[in-house]
Parts: C-alpha cells; structure tokens; sequence
C-alpha cells in the first residue's frame, strides 16, 4: 500500500530523501570580506559548452546569497568526505563578515578567473558570475551562474572515471532534520551499467534530412548517439541554411558542432565507443 504524504515546508529535505552533492560556496561581501557555507541546491542548468552554466538556490537572506547580489561572483567547491567535519564548520550561523574557513582546516588560494577564493582542499571547483538571480516570492533565491572555469586538482584530470571518483571522494548527502542533523553517505561500492541500444533502436536514430548531406557530413551524424541525432540534424540544416548553403558538408557540420562546443576531439570518442 502507498500513502500520500502532506506537503510541508522543507519537504525536501525533510520528507523527501534527494541524495545531493556536498559543496561550499565562497562569497565576497562589498567590503571584500570572504564568507563560506555549504549548499548543495545544486545542479547544471545550461549543458553545453557555449553557456555552461548550474543553478543555485539560497535562503534569501543567507549571507552567501546577498554577497553574490552585491557583487555577482561566487565559487562552488566541492570538498572531499575527509572534511564533512570542517564542511559543517562553515554551515553554523556566525555572524556577518566572518570568515567561516578561518574556523576549519581549509586553506583559501585565489581564483582564476573570480575575485572570492578557492579552497585548496577541494578537488572539484566552478568559478562562477551570477547571470540571473530569480528571488521566489517567500521562498529561495535562485542564482544563474555562469561557469568561467572548472577548476580541478591536476592529477585528477586524466584519470578513468572510476579511479577519479575513488580518488576524489566526494560525500553525498541524504538530508537534514529539523535542521540540526545532517546525514551524509559517503563512497562504497561502484557500480556500472552499460545503457546499450534497445531492441529496435535503429528506428528511434533514423533521421529525416530535409536537405541534401555530402557522404563524410552524414557518417559523422550516423556516428553521435542515436538520442540526440535528430537535435543536431535540425541544428545543423538550420545552421547551413542560415548561411545560404544549399547542402550539408564535412566542413560545416564540423563549424557547427564546434561551436556548440563539440570538438573533433569530443566527436571522435562517439566514433570511438565500442558497441554494448
Ligand atoms: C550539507 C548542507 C547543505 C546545505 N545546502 C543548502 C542549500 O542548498 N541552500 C540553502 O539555503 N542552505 C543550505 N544549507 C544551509 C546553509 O549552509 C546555512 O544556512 C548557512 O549558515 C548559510 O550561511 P551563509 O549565511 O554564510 O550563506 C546547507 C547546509 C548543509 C550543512
């Protein structure tokens, strides 16, 4: 039997169990003063390359929110499970103009690209502007923000997946309760699962070209995964259209793609991927 359950305020977290990423996001006053905390209302919003941006959502009157109203930077850093401890640190209610860092073991380095710092300690980083701040009427502020670099520590970078996600650790979290205990989850099995083609895939990737395609143009289409080729195929003509060409070429899918952020490099790896 299932049962409905009233919908209360922090329903989210109280109610619904939503595992969710851990990260702090480090802030500058307008004095420049430097404020950390944890949010894990986290998510992309815009995937490619072009307008890479995620979504954040804030207690409207958090520090860490009016400090990216004031002075529209923030950096997302996400640390490992060794520092839930100090990550909590950051997550008390010290007043305006601390430095919640100054009370835990994480060391500030400067961004690359954003004035609020880095922390050391964090693996995984997105520096970030504010691109659109949306402040829901008596609920969260969402902030839009543009990614002005994926930070990450050097030696991660080339790793496979599975050694990455081992080496970085990062802690999942699971929800709080009346805002006092935060349950966190950290790595323990990994496992795998290849999504395959169904049984009668061939019908979903068909595509319908509604101009002519040179040979190379559509062995590159025929290439990309079925779910995404008919996205492209209309991106594509449209793209060519727009430019007066009467036909689909290597060379301009290519342009295409790359401004979408899709370098031969990426496109390869789909040529590349080894049937299920
Ligand atoms: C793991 C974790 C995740 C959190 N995620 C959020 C969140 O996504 N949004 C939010 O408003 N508060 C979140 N909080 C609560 C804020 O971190 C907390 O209110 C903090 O004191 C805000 O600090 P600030 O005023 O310096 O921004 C989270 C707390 C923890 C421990």
């Amino acid at each position: 039997m299932k049962k409905e359950v009233k919908i209360r305020p922090f329903w989210y977290s109280d109610v619904w169990l939503f595992p969710k990423l851990i990260t702090i996001v480090t802030t500058l006053d307008a004095e420049g003063r430097v404020n950390a905390a944890p949010y894990s209302h986290i998510m992309q919003y815009d995937v490619m390359a072009k307008n890479a941006r995620l979504i954040v959502g804030f207690r409207q009157d958090s520090h860490s929110y009016q400090n990216i109203c004031a002075t529209k930077e923030f950096v997302v850093n996400c640390p490992g499970a060794d520092y839930l401890d100090d990550m909590m640190e950051t997550a008390r209610f010290y007043p305006e103009g601390v430095n919640e860092l100054e009370h835990t073991r994480f060391t500030m380095i400067p961004s690359l690209h954003v004035k609020p710092p880095s922390i050391q300690e964090c693996p995984q980083i997105a520096e970030c502007v504010a691109d659109e701040i949306i402040p829901l009427e008596k609920s969260t502020g969402i902030v839009i923000g543009r990614i002005k670099a994926l930070v990450f520590d050097e030696e991660l970078i080339d790793m496979d997946r599975e050694a990455r996600i081992r080496a970085m650790n990062l802690p999942i979290g699971l929800g709080d309760e009346d805002r006092q205990d935060y349950f966190h989850t950290t790595l323990g099995q990994i496992t795998r699962h290849r999504l395959g083609e169904p049984p009668g895939s061939h019908v979903g990737g068909e595509v319908q070209l509604s101009m002519p395609w040179d040979a190379d143009a559509l062995q590159t289409l025929m290439s990309i995964p079925a779910m995404v080729r008919k996205m492209v195929t209309d991106q594509t003509e449209q793209f060519c259209r727009a430019r007066g060409d009467g036909k689909v070429t290597l060379a301009r899918f290519t342009e295409h793609s790359a401004e979408q952020g899709m370098t031969p490099e990426l496109l390869e790896r789909f040529q590349r991927k080894k049937p299920a």
